[in-house]
């Protein structure tokens, strides 16, 4: 395999940091090399710079690339007091409109389920509905499918499991499926956080959680504020309980709890 010149590496550097905020180490220099490489062998190019070049002309295997950059880990029911929260937030929830959800960071699905599954065992169906966006095309794909592993589902409280996860069978032995009906309240598509989003609407509640911790304070601050748009005052962002705003001077955000913020005049 060809070695990445610090050069090129820089270059890449630059160009996924203006475009999805994220700030690589130079500990990540080789992983990166080796999926650089696969792809600019994929294309018949001889160097990274010619792939570079690839990437700022073709807008898809720009995203192709970018896809390799991010690191989508997560489950269902992570970080459980926040469920808690959402569960009590509907329990009390008297408004005439749908209650509308947003995982803004959703990876797989994980959360936009987890999230679906409160919902829907506490409001009638067509009293909610949950959005789950990324920037990786390939997570939002994988989340549609709406298919796991079967591991995967030890976390999901066994009243809910019981209820929205079918256990496969045949070729989806080892596998689970979230249950269609569930699934009709639940949409994913690709965004991204760097850029504002009115299309995407209002929501009574975001989850942002784990994805600030790769941006640096300029592109969580701008990232914030982005989110704000398709939130009115009432509204609760939720970030991760390993993650804060210190600092980052937005004020018409206060904090309730630890990883809780809502939205005031
Ligand atoms: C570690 S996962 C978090 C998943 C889920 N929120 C959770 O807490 O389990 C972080 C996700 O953020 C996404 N991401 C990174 N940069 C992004 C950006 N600029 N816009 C939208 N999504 C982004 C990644 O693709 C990844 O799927």
């Amino acid at each position: 395999m060809q070695n990445i010149t610090a050069h090129e590496y820089e270059k890449f550097v630059a160009l996924i940091y203006d475009e999805i905020g994220i700030t690589l180490s130079e500990q990540k220099q080789s992983l990166l090399e080796s999926r650089f490489y696969k792809r600019m062998t994929h294309h018949g190019l001889h160097s990274y710079d010619a792939y570079y070049d690839l990437c700022l002309s073709d807008y898809s295997e720009k995203m192709e690339m970018l896809n390799l950059i991010t690191t989508n880990e997560t489950y269902f029911f992570r970080e459980r007091d926040h469920f808690k929260f959402l569960k009590e937030y509907l329990v009390n929830y008297d408004g005439a409109t749908k209650v509308k959800i947003w995982s803004a960071a959703a990876s797989v699905g994980a959360e936009a389920y987890s999230i679906a599954m409160v919902c829907d065992s506490i409001l009638p169906a067509n009293k909610w509905e949950v959005l789950g966006t990324d920037i990786n095309s390939h997570v939002i794909k994988k989340a549609r499918m709406r298919l796991y592993q079967l591991p995967w589902s030890e976390k999901i409280p066994k009243e809910l499991r019981q209820k929205y996860c079918l256990k496969g069978k045949g070729k989806y032995e080892g596998m689970f499926l979230i249950n269609r009906e569930l699934a009709k309240n639940v949409r994913f598509q690709t965004n991204n956080l760097l850029e504002p989003n009115p299309d995407l609407g209002v929501f009574n509640i975001v989850f942002l959680r784990n994805v600030l911790i790769y941006f640096n304070d300029a592109t969580r601050k701008r990232v914030i504020e982005n989110l704000l748009v398709n939130m009115r005052v009432g509204s609760y962002l939720i970030i991760s309980q390993t993650e804060n705003l210190n600092g980052l001077d937005i004020s018409n955000l206060e904090q309730v709890d630890a990883s809780i913020y809502k939205v005031v005049g």
